[in-house]
């Protein structure tokens, strides 16, 4: 479907969970946040729900985030159902890796195409400080599972300031290595976020080609978000730089979220949206959740507004999903 700054919404992003199994320093804070009541979550039921009316819509992929998708329960039972629903053509998830070794096959056999692996650095204890967890391991396994399962994985490195040039070339002989591509993401100014300002990408891509020559932008990895790959030499390797802060992608925006307590939410850093539970536990009809959705994607906002600093905190991104 097309909104109304002409933009085509053919994506949605489903936080099943705010709870997570680590506790990234832009993230949450060190404590936690108290997480929702469990009934108070979309059950998976809903979820598919709201996705068959999406279906409906015109979006035709779905990602599946947190907090962190993989630590609620029977994860690959809801994969299973909205790969089955009929016009959506890609269903993927974004994890920190965490319990992929445990869930990889059984995602890849539920119809999962592809993982994004949150990896922030690839040195374990600054993963520890950075995470307050003592996971790299579990990570590392679990991204070599994704691989053997046959799911297509990339790398999404959240970069805060400190990213050294001996872990940008690093992060860039591991795609070699390991044929995965790696995502820089500038860090944004949301929740937690606004207490780290990070490089920009053109400084990443600075280093990298003073190391390997020329990048070259390449189509040849697959994505549905605004990220841009390039890659150098043989081809082998290709990162990736997601530049929410240095450049706006909002004028070709193709998605909207949905938060596990049920509100679509239409942009990151906008209250605009509409809460979804409630008039599903009323009974709402499928036309009336159709029209529902439909007016209300119809409105999205222009754009975000990072620049104006809005002063408090406001939500997390493990309640947003990323
Ligand atoms: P692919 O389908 O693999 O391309 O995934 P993706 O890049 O769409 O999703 P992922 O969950 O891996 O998100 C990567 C980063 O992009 C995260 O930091 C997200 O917060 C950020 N991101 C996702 N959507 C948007 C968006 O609409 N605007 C901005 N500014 N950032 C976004
Ligand atoms: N800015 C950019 N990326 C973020 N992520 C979480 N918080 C932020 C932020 N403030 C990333 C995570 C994960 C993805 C869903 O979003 O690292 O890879
Ligand atoms: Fe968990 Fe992701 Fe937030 Fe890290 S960034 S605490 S992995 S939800």
């Amino acid at each position: 479907m097309k909104d109304s700054c002409n933009r085509t919404i053919d994506y949605i992003r489903i936080s099943v969970t705010d709870r997570c199994n680590l506790r990234c320093l832009y993230c949450m804070p060190e404590e936690g946040i108290a997480p929702l009541r469990h009934e108070d979550i979309l059950t998976y039921q809903e979820i598919v729900r709201i996705c068959e009316a999406s279906a409906r819509l015109g979006i035709r992929k779905v990602k599946v985030t947190g907090g962190e998708p993989l630590v609620r329960k029977d994860i690959e039972v809801l994969i299973k159902e909205l790969a089955q629903i009929p016009g959506i053509e890609d269903v993927t998830m974004t994890t920190n890796g965490c319990l992929l070794k445990e869930k990889a096959a059984e995602l890849k056999a539920a119809g999962l195409s592809s993982v994004n692996v949150s990896l922030d650095t690839l040195d374990p204890q600054r993963f520890a400080r950075i995470t307050r967890r003592d996971s790299f391991d579990s990570v590392m396994e679990g991204i070599k599972s994704a691989q053997a399962a046959g799911l297509k994985v990339k790398i999404n490195c959240a970069v805060m300031e400190d990213l050294t040039k001996e872990e940008v070339l690093a992060f860039a002989r591991f795609s070699m290595e390991r044929k995965i591509p790696v995502r820089f993401i500038e860090m944004m100014p949301i929740g937690q976020g606004k207490n780290y300002k990070a490089m920009e990408n053109d400084d990443l891509a600075g280093i990298l080609s003073e190391a390997f020559g020329a990048l070259k932008e390449s189509r040849k990895v697959k994505g549905n978000g605004p990220a841009v790959y390039y890659t150098w030499g043989d081809e082998t390797g290709f990162i990736g730089f997601i530049s929410a802060v240095s450049h706006k992608f909002c004028r070709t925006c193709n998605r909207v979220r949905l938060t596990s307590d049920g509100f679509l939410k239409l942009c990151l850093d906008s209250p605009a949206g509409v809460d979804i539970k409630g008039p599903l536990r009323e009974g709402i009809s499928d036309d009336g959740l159709f029209d529902l959705m439909n007016q209300t994607i119809r409105n999205k906002p222009e754009s975000h507004h990072f620049e104006e600093d809005q002063g408090e905190t406001g939500p997390n991104m493990n309640q947003i999903g990323g």
